[in-house]
């Protein structure tokens, strides 16, 4: 069942993959309106926001695509018509959702997502306010509660070193492993403006990654950290994740490492690696992929608890071409702080 909906729609895509001081780089471009099926939501979208994955999948290469390809994976909208097997939302539901890397993204005003790995929008955020989590909220979620295996019982008080902190999965990272599971929070950043962000959303202690941050952490007395949450350039930290991490120890990486890394540095304390990549349920339709629908409605009652708040610290609008490319060049820059949303059409 759904409401009269137009045939085509506004996206923005490419079919060429170009630096993005190109304007050919992103193109404001028009599409048929998609059609949700089985478990899928045909969302019509107000906001997006613009993650590293993006500018990582539009990276300059030869390829050329025969039809346009449309990139985003992070969205707010409103249900305005659902497939035959939906069961947990209706047509007029607000929700947000990342998305799957293996369908057409959310730079598009309608798209279709799975149900499954869709979560009502947090009741207390605007749609820019909300559209700053999915992507984020999902993998911070993923990595600290499922991967490091942190839990409120058995972590209260642990130590939890978090490298590249200040970004967007760092920002929700902080304040989960803080305010949820009752860590100690250590966070790198390199920055004062940086620095400060990490502060004010709950870090204990901030170090510099650009620096000695082993020497910075053991000068306050702490010869080891019981998790290590990587967000940044795995293999340039990896010795000194491999040696600070605690005897019996997780780490979580969720950069791919720019060079190979050494796993016997951790054989002989017994410690562990594990990867977190929030894409790997919708890629392989696991069983248990519902289990996104489930950590983004906690994250929404989190945040209308107030017990943790947006990481959205910029927004550009509308959504179209320049404004993607505008975002695009600054997460390329590698200096963002939270995230970059854009809203309206
Ligand atoms: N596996 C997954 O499922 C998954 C999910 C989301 C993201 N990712 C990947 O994870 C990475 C982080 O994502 P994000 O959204 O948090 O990125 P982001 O927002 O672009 O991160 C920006 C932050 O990176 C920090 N940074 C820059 N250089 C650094 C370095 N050498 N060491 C440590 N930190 C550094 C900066 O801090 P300063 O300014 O203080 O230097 C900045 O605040 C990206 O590579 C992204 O593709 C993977």
């Amino acid at each position: 069942m759904s409401q009269s909906l137009p045939e085509t729609m506004k996206a923005v895509g490419l079919k060429t993959y170009l630096p993005i001081a190109d304007e050919n780089s992103l193109l404001d471009i028009t599409l048929p309106v998609p059609k949700p099926q089985g478990r899928d939501l045909l969302v019509k979208i107000t906001a997006v926001s613009v993650n590293p994955v993006d500018t990582k999948v539009r990276s300059p290469k030869s390829k050329v695509e025969e039809n346009y390809r449309v990139l985003g994976w992070d969205a707010v909208g409103k249900v305005v018509a659902v497939g035959d097997d939906v069961e947990l939302f209706q047509i007029g539901d607000e929700v947000y959702y990342a998305g799957d890397i293996t369908c057409p993204g959310s730079n598009s005003e309608f798209q279709v997502v799975d149900e499954r790995i869709a979560g009502n929008k947090p009741k207390s955020l605007s749609d820019v306010e909300a559209a700053a989590l999915p992507l984020t909220g999902i993998t911070a979620a993923e990595g600290l509660f499922e991967r490091l295996e942190i839990s409120e019982e058995k972590s209260k008080g642990k130590v939890l070193l978090i490298i590249g902190a200040a970004g967007g999965v760092g920002s929700i990272a902080i304040q989960l492993a803080k305010q949820i599971a009752g860590l100690k929070v250590i966070a790198t950043a390199s920055r004062p403006e940086s620095a400060d962000w990490c502060r004010s959303l709950g870090a204990d202690l901030v170090v510099n990654h650009q620096q000695d941050f082993t020497k910075e952490i053991r000068s306050q007395g702490m010869q080891f950290v019981d998790y290590i949450f990587c967000l940044n350039t795995t293999a340039a930290h990896w010795s000194a994740m491999a040696d600070l991490i605690i005897p019996q120890g997780k780490i979580c990486s969720i950069v791919e490492p720019e060079a190979n890394i050494d796993l016997n540095l951790l054989k002989s304390k017994s410690a562990s690696f594990t990867w977190e990549f929030m894409f790997t349920r919708s890629m392989y339709k696991t069983c248990d992929m519902i289990e996104q629908h489930k950590i983004l409605n906690r994250i929404a009652d989190l945040i209308d608890r107030q017990q943790i708040k947006t990481s959205l610290n910029k927004v550009l609008s509308p959504i179209n071409a320049a404004n993607l490319r505008l975002a695009h060049a600054e997460i390329e820059a590698g200096a963002t702080i939270g995230k970059i949303v854009l809203s309206d059409w």
